[in-house]
């Protein structure tokens, strides 16, 4: 799990702050219900002691004992409802004590007496372990001072409370459960816009500059981000498409006067009676010129393709036959340097595209292969179907490319050894061109080399209508 990711993190702070709420929650719900029932049973103790004084010791002649307990057993009847009546005189001594309950539930004569400070309540811890409150009424009757005391046990409201914590306990994680899951679901929810901005944003990174981001009017900071990017995106399209426009217009007013340039020299170089070395300094410019036209010519290609200015045709072509008679064609140059040529094209692979243009990516490809392959070396050309794509693989144990060189051979004009290269007639276009054939069709290049130890370069393609060709 990513503990660091916005989901965990949105998650984990709404979770725990659902726990400490309904932790809050819980206890001032516990205290309030027990601070309740302690009041309520105060309140009942306090009138009937209040009663007791009135009814009772205000009606009995003084100090007939025998008479207040009958009375006091006729009115309330303390040992049938498991009630604690006391009188005590102002020294502390008992005028009455009720009996002991019919359920046996504690013993009067054991409630300890009460404190000097004669507190107004208090609780009583009683030897068979429950507790008892008692309420203290301070009475004058008849010029004598008592003390009457109400009690009742607290058994019963102990157990209401003990029952509301268990609740409250097992309640907690059912909260911090379902909250978790609810900030599951609403922290998906609420991210779901970003993420398809980002799926979005990928497709345009890796495909169509003019694709835009999904804007939903929503007013916030999710709206305003689409709208910032899509801008953004125009400002880089506009940028991209006039540099591309430039190559292309410029690659395009070269070609006219090359070719002019180029009939004009060899009119020339076909002209009789002209010394040997002129004839010679105009075939090297002639050369030059072919050399320009070869590069302007490409470079008006990728352009096109490029800006998607060139119709790609979309003709159902076997890519492994069309690989196969193309390095058949070619296999004379790799003979000449004594290079082995393995061609691996068993089974048919059926691509859509435009048979002109894959053909040129095979014949670059095999061309850096057989200039880049020192003599006695060997070339691998492999066609296949895997993983729903069209495969198209070269591989030579020549020269190979070095590590730094590498990501920038697909950049136009890249050469990785330039004094080398010019030599061999390369400008550094042949794979700026494979690249852009393959984006025109879909599909994607990818090179891999190692100094010394020689290179493959892998082109996949969208097989024909998503079929897998068997073998
Ligand atoms: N098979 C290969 N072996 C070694 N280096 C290669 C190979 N293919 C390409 N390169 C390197 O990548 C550079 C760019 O290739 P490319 O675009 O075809 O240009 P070039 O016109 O030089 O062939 C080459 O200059 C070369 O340094
Ligand atoms: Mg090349």
């Amino acid at each position: 799990m990513n503990t660091r990711a916005i989901h965990f993190r949105l998650i984990f702070w709404y979770s725990g702050m659902a726990v400490m709420v309904s932790l809050a929650f819980g206890a001032y719900t516990y205290r309030s219900v027990q601070m309740r029932l302690y009041a309520e049973m105060e309140q009942t103790l306090t009138r009937r002691a209040t009663q007791i004084a009135g009814n009772v010791l205000a009606h009995v002649p003084v100090e007939n004992r025998g008479k207040i307990a009958s009375r006091i057993h006729a009115v309330y009847s303390p040992e049938a409802g498991s009630h604690f009546i006391r009188i005590l005189r102002s020294d502390h001594s008992i005028l009455y004590v009720s009996g002991i309950p019919k359920d046996d539930a504690f013993d009067p004569r054991q409630v300890p007496l009460p404190p000097d400070n004669d507190p107004r309540v208090r609780i009583e811890p009683l030897p068979n372990s429950s507790s008892m409150m008692i309420l203290s009424l301070p009475v004058n009757e008849t010029g004598r001072h008592y003390l009457i005391e109400m009690g009742a046990l607290t058994d019963d409201l102990e157990v209401a409370l003990h029952g509301l914590i268990m609740t409250l306990f097992f309640g907690l994680p059912m909260v911090a459960l379902i909250t978790s899951a609810g900030g599951y679901i609403l922290v998906r929810r609420a991210l779901k816009p970003v993420e398809s901005i980002r799926a979005t944003a990928e497709q345009i990174a890796f495909g169509n500059l003019s694709n835009r981001l999904p804007v939903a009017c929503t007013g916030d900071a999710l709206e305003h981000l689409s709208v910032t990017l899509n801008q953004m995106l125009e400002r880089l399209e506009a940028a991209y498409e006039q540099a591309s426009r430039f190559s292309a217009d410029a690659s395009h007013e070269l070609r006219t006067p090359l070719t002019i340039m180029r009939s004009e020299l060899e009119a020339m170089a076909r002209e009789k009676n002209m010394p040997a070395s002129l004839r010679e300094r105009i075939g090297s410019v002639l050369e030059e010129t072919e050399r320009l036209s070869r590069i302007a010519e490409n470079l008006f290609a990728i352009s096109r393709l490029d800006t998607g200015e060139a119709k790609v045709q979309h003709i159902r072509v076997d890519l492994a036959t069309l690989a196969q008679s193309t390095a058949e064609q070619m296999a004379l140059l790799a003979e000449e340097k004594q290079i082995s040529l393995h061609i691996n094209t068993l089974i048919p692979v059926f691509v859509y595209g435009d048979s002109a243009r894959l053909k040129q990516i095979v014949v670059n490809l095999l061309d850096n292969a057989i200039k880049y392959t020192p003599g006695h070396g060997m070339i691998l050309l492999n066609v296949k179907a895997a993983s729903h794509k069209a495969v198209l693989e070269v591989a030579d144990n020549g020269i190979g490319i070095p590590a730094d060189a590498l990501p920038h051979v697909f950049n136009r004009f890249y050469r990785a050894d330039k004094a080398r290269t010019r030599e061999m007639g390369g400008a550094g276009l042949g794979l700026s061109i494979v690249r852009s054939i393959c984006q025109a069709h879909g599909g994607i290049v990818d090179i891999e080399s190692r100094e010394g130890e020689g290179t493959a370069c892998r082109i996949e393609l969208p097989l024909a209508n998503g079929e897998e060709q068997k073998g």
